[in-house]
């Protein structure tokens, strides 16, 4: 690490070079005037305090945590936000002398994506999150705010869908279910929160899920549309997209979280876009 006037912000992860976010906060930064820099930071397993004591020693002021560090983070954090508390994880810290602010923003992110980019209301909606790991607990108080019908809850160990489903019911109408117990059901919304999509996996979804106009959306993204994706149209979803509008949005709150600046995102999506197609 180099030390330097300009404040610093960084991605921490193992693997990490993958990671388009300093392309993203550099796009944001650029576009509001602010002046700092963004890398991509490469970090060993149990390394995350250090590396966090020297970075803010460093100007450092604020990270975004990938995996496998978003439980070290929220275990650094001296203060939490409360949506963070509930989510049970966080992806963005705030450094402020020797307080850390820990707070997520990958459900602001996806519900983002989903009213403004996508156009979507989900008040009044029967929405299906397939998965009930980590990504999908960090989503599901966001969307329960938007008062939807229902939220049911997919998992293929059911167990953890249930436990998500009693955490968050003081927020809405939720519901957990195993894949058997979907025949018969249709949703207008169908999230896909699981990673089934990194190995090229599809989840043991039945047919006919869909109602009229229903959107499906995939949290994941790359260059070809996920196996989720490609089902959901062959199932007759009206509209299907996948999760990079979510990376761009959740980036984009933490950018203001450290910066108090709303960036604009749809042409930073469109340039990504453009990136990882080539
Ligand atoms: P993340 O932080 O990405 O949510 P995770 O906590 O490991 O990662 O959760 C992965 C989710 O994807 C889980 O809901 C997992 O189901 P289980 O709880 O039964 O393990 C789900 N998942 C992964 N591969 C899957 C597949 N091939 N089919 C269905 N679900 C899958």
């Amino acid at each position: 690490m180099t030390s330097s006037i300009t404040d610093r912000y960084a991605v921490i992860g193992n693997p990490v070079a993958h990671s388009k976010s300093p392309f993203i906060h550099a796009e944001f930064a650029s576009q509001t005037g602010q002046q700092l820099t963004y890398t991509a930071e490469l970090v060993e397993i149990g390394g995350v305090a250090n590396f966090v004591e020297q970075f803010a020693q460093q100007n450092g002021k604020g990270l975004n945590v990938t995996v496998p560090f978003k439980l070290d983070a929220f275990q650094l954090a001296t203060r939490l936000s409360e949506r963070a508390q509930r989510a049970g994880a966080v992806n963005t810290l705030l450094i402020q002398g020797n307080e850390i602010f820990a707070d997520t923003t990958d459900g602001i992110g996806l519900l983002n994506d989903l009213t403004k980019n996508h156009q979507q209301t989900l008040k009044h909606k029967r929405i299906l999150i397939v998965g009930a790991g980590g990504a999908v607990r960090g989503v599901l108080e966001p969307l329960l705010l938007e008062a939807p019908e229902s939220l049911t809850i997919v998992n293929r160990t059911p167990s953890k869908a249930e436990q998500l489903a009693k955490d968050f019911s003081g927020f809405g109408n939720i519901i957990a279910c195993d894949f058997n117990q979907l025949e018969g059901k249709q949703f207008d919304l169908i999230i896909n929160g699981t990673s089934a999509s990194l190995s090229g996996e599809l989840p043991p979804l039945p047919d006919n899920l869909f109602t009229e106009n229903a959107l499906a959306y995939d949290m994941m993204y790359g260059a070809q549309p996920t196996p989720f994706m490609v089902w959901a149209k062959q199932q007759g979803a009206s509209q299907v997209h996948d999760g990079l509008g979510m990376l761009v949005e959740q980036a984009a709150e933490s950018f203001y979280i450290w910066r108090k600046k709303r960036p604009e995102t749809q042409g930073v999506i469109k340039k990504l876009r453009e990136q990882i197609s080539q």
